[in-house]
């Protein structure tokens, strides 16, 4: 398989916990190269567009309001097989679920506050890498 990028984020559980540092270095030791990354404070707007795909589950509006409590990392990240290997480096959506040595395992509080996120395709990958990033900032 050749070399592939895909979209993560710190969530702000684990920014605000200061464990950023600790989830770049399993990222960097997991064979990721970090294309482009960047600290920020999503907006209600941001937050509200980003996860617009969940606007109509139960837990849209918690959601939300826990990704625009506080700043996020926002990373591209490129390696073989990216996608699907960044999400099985994140572990399940629920803690409770995520394997051994998983950030979420090591991270999350819960199904709602679980530290990272991922893209789920190539499609979803270059729609959030845009969302985040102009091109003259992937590197
Ligand atoms: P993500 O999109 O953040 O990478 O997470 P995911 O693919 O593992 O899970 P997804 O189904 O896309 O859900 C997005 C985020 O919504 C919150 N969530 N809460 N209370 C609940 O049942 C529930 N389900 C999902 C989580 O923060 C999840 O990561
Ligand atoms: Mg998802």
């Amino acid at each position: 398989m050749s070399l592939e990028r895909t979209y993560a984020m710190i969530k702000p559980d684990a920014v605000a916990a200061g464990n950023s540092g600790k989830i770049i270095d399993l990222i960097e030791k997991n064979g990721f190269r970090i294309v482009a990354m960047k600290k920020l404070h999503m907006t209600q707007q941001q937050g509200e567009s980003f996860y617009g795909v969940h606007k109509e589950r139960p837990f849209f509006k918690g959601l939300v309001t826990f990704m625009t409590e506080a700043p996020i990392v926002a990373l591209v990240m490129e390696r073989e097989d990216a996608i699907a290997k960044w999400r099985e480096l994140m572990g399940a959506t629920n803690p409770a679920n995520a394997a051994e040595g998983t950030v979420r395992k090591l991270y999350a509080t819960s199904i709602e506050r679980n530290a990272a996120h991922g893209s789920d395709a190539p499609e979803t990958a270059a729609d959030e890498t845009r969302f985040f990033f102009s091109a003259s900032e992937l590197l």
